[in-house]
């Protein structure tokens, strides 16, 4: 930046400089607080030239589940964003036949051993994690809690900023029938929040509808969940009712989910911490910058 401004009698630090949203840098005006020895100076820039700097680095998304229902969303929308996106899972490659899915470097990898998915971490800045899944309480704390545990301890020591969990709301009484499931929940939020205070994000939503892929059938889960969600989302207080409260927790559009997911994944000033269904409804309706 050998020279910004083609003035003979006015030094660079009278000037405020900017940084616009492209990467050049600007000059605003004269700053008048730094003095003057020279009274024919005025207020006005003469000249103001741009001078090229490099482009910002290149967001790098790893999607853990980026083949599973919530997963597959969240890689279209960063696409969709323009971010260079990669996907980790056991089976690798998703069924998808969709040409966004030729977009995704798919890896294949299993949470449960980091020597197997080290490299796909390679160059990432940001991570979503959607991996999660339900069996025997011992088999739901292992993939809700441990499996992201690893996954976040690995992602810390390779130096990735920010972090992005998709956990679950509490549905009272239902914790108790799914013990393991919320269990592994709420010890993979606290590994997050311990490990990334500054860029670690929790979406807890209840039931996440949208087309589903099971097998060869695509399940409309949206013709239960829409309905649902118009009416919940405006009954808040219905939540606060003790034990059963929670099952009015309204439904959420998988592509709502996506959308908060990645822009918590990559905008440097979304607040850390847990972000609840309402908190989600909320950002997803927001004009994304
Ligand atoms: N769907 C909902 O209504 C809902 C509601 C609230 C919260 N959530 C949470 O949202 C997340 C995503 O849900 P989903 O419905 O999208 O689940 P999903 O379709 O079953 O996706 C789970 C993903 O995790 C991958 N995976 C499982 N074990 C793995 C391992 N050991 N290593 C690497 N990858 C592994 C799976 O791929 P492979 O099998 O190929 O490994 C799959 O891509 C979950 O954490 C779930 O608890 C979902």
């Amino acid at each position: 930046m050998s020279r910004l401004i083609h003035h003979s009698k006015l030094n660079l630090s009278r000037f405020s400089i900017i940084t616009s949203r492209n990467g050049r840098f600007m000059s605003t005006g004269y700053d008048k607080s730094a003095g003057s020895d020279n009274s024919n100076t005025t207020d006005r820039v003469e000249e103001a030239e741009t001078v090229n700097v490099p482009p910002p680095l290149t967001e790098k998304l790893l999607v853990l589940g980026g083949n599973g229902f919530v997963g597959s969303h969240i890689c279209k929308e960063a696409l969709n964003r323009g971010l260079d996106v990669g996907s980790l899972s056991r089976s690798g490659r998703s069924s998808i036949q969709e040409s966004w899915a030729n977009n995704v470097t798919w890896h294949q990898g299993d949470l449960f051993s980091t020597d197997s998915w080290k490299d796909a971490l390679k160059g990432v800045t940001s991570i979503i994690s959607c991996v999660g899944g339900f069996g025997s309480n011992s088999q739901m704390y292992k993939i809700n809690g441990t499996a992201n545990i690893n996954a976040i301890r690995a992602a810390s020591e390779e130096g990735v900023k920010r972090f992005v969990y998709i956990s679950a709301a509490d549905f009272g009484l239902v914790n108790y029938l799914l013990q393991g499931y919320y269990d592994g929940k709420r010890a993979a939020e606290t590994e997050l929040l311990t490990r990334y205070p500054y860029g670690g994000v929790i979406l807890r939503p209840g039931f996440i509808y949208g087309t589903r892929k099971v097998g060869s059938m695509q399940l409309p889960l949206g013709v239960i969940g829409s309905p649902l969600e118009m009416v919940l989302q405006n009954a808040k207080k219905l939540n606060q009712v003790p034990l059963v409260g929670p099952l009015f927790t309204p439904p959420v559009n998988v592509t709502a989910v996506a959308r908060v997911a990645v822009r918590a994944a990559t905008d440097p000033v979304f607040p850390p911490g847990i972000v609840d269904v309402y908190g989600i409804l909320r950002y997803s309706q927001q004009r994304s910058v």
